[in-house]
């Protein structure tokens, strides 16, 4: 199933074609294409080339490793997330190397290497969902995650499943309609909430 995103300003298509399913299929994903969404994910930029990232990935051939990471997701997303065939747990270090003071950018800098990992998922074909609903401190206790790395958000992936399987509560949000808040809502200048004047031509305030 496909849901182009209805932009205001045409996009890059990868852009257009990502969304957040919940539907998968059961075929799994090839390793090198695994790799690969990986690869993306390190050549993110980052604060001071911290690179305050780390992802702990379970696969369903290993299902004690699975269902580890199944096991803390909240049940409302394990209903669907537990059908793809690979869950991603992404972990942000929020301590800097050098001293052990704060990274303001941790968390930053985690999303710019996710959303390299979800853009390279969408190249190649995969579907993503990524969640937040998910019990990061029996993440930590579980995977041994030391002092200093917080557990962020649990991506699914996979290839594209069949929506008609799905119970008929998730089926409807399958169909949903995406929203967005246009784009004079959050793009400004000159000041705080003052939209900028480069929308003018553009049918988006
Ligand atoms: C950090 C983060 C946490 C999210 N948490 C959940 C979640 O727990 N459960 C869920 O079904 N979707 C979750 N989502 C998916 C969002 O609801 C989804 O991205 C948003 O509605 C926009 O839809 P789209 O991705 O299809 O464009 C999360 C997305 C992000 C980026």
């Amino acid at each position: 199933m496909e849901k182009l995103s209805e932009t205001q300003i045409p996009i890059h298509d990868l852009i257009r074609r990502r969304w957040s399913p919940r539907a998968f299929s059961e075929q799994p994903v090839e390793p090198d294409k695994l790799r690969s969404v990986l690869e993306a994910a390190r050549w993110a930029p980052s604060s001071r080339n911290e690179q305050p990232w780390a992802y702990l990935v379970a696969t369903k051939d290993n299902a004690e490793g699975y269902q580890a990471l199944a096991g803390v997701l909240m049940d409302s997303n394990r209903a669907w997330a537990g059908n793809s065939p690979v869950l991603i747990l992404t972990i942000a270090h929020t301590r800097l190397e050098k001293d052990g003071q704060p990274n303001r950018h941790a968390l930053h800098d985690l999303g710019q290497a996710t959303a390299n990992l979800i853009f390279q998922a969408t190249s190649l074909g995969l579907a993503t969902h990524q969640m937040g609903g998910f019990h990061a401190d029996a993440a930590r206790e579980r995977f041994g995650i030391p002092e200093g790395w917080e557990p962020v958000s649990v991506i699914a992936l996979g290839y594209p499943g069949n929506a008609e399987l799905l119970p008929e509560s998730l089926r409807e949000r399958e169909s949903a309609q995406r929203r967005r808040k246009p784009l004079g809502e959050f793009v400004f200048s000159g000041t705080w909430g003052h939209p900028a004047s480069i929308l003018d031509s553009t049918e988006t305030k």
